[in-house]
């Protein structure tokens, strides 16, 4: 494959989730398996962005367990029930949750040391149905705020197929 994974950290956000977005799509094409899709962004969020953690949490039971999926990072926590840490904060609620200091979150789950903030965004299959969150750890404080929860949001928009459906 001759694609290559942008760094996309000299761009304005809207831009370089644009360019993430687009290039996801683009090696994405034809693929239908949440997992491969989930490897793919990994890579492409971790090496454009270049924070700490980028990666997956899946929905194991319903309503009870994540567990975890395809990652870029050190070592993450295996399993986090829903409404615990920022991660099943995000699942049992539906919504994205930004982080700007995790010191100051109840129940942070602290499983990388250096991590200071951090933003989880809930995916959802085509069914409406939650497939699982994507968290993305990072060492500086305040890394993200609603420009990243909406360009994260709009990738994560894969997993409905919506776009795909409308070609
Ligand atoms: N940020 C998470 C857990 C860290 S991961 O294991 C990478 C949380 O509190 O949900």
């Amino acid at each position: 494959m001759a694609e290559t994974l942008l760094d996309i950290r000299h761009l304005p956000k809207a831009e370089a989730y644009a360019a993430l977005d687009a290039q996801a799509h683009a090696v994405l094409e034809g693929v239908t398996d949440a997992v491969t899709a989930m490897a793919t962004f990994s890579a492409l969020l971790h090496h454009g962005l270049g924070h700490l953690w980028t990666g997956f949490y899946r929905v194991v039971e319903p309503g009870r367990t994540l567990r975890v999926g395809p990652y870029q990072g050190t070592l993450g926590c295996l399993d986090i029930a829903f409404g615990r840490g920022v991660c099943g904060t995000a699942a049992a609620s539906g919504r994205t949750v930004v982080v700007p200091d995790v010191e100051a979150f109840p129940g942070h789950i602290a499983c990388d040391g250096r991590s200071r903030s951090e933003i989880v965004v809930p995916v959802f299959d085509w069914h409406h149905a939650l497939l699982g969150v994507l968290d993305i750890d990072s060492a500086r404080l305040s890394a993200f705020d609603a420009e990243d929860a909406r360009g994260l949001e709009r990738m994560m928009a894969w997993f409905t197929g919506a776009e795909r459906q409308r070609g």
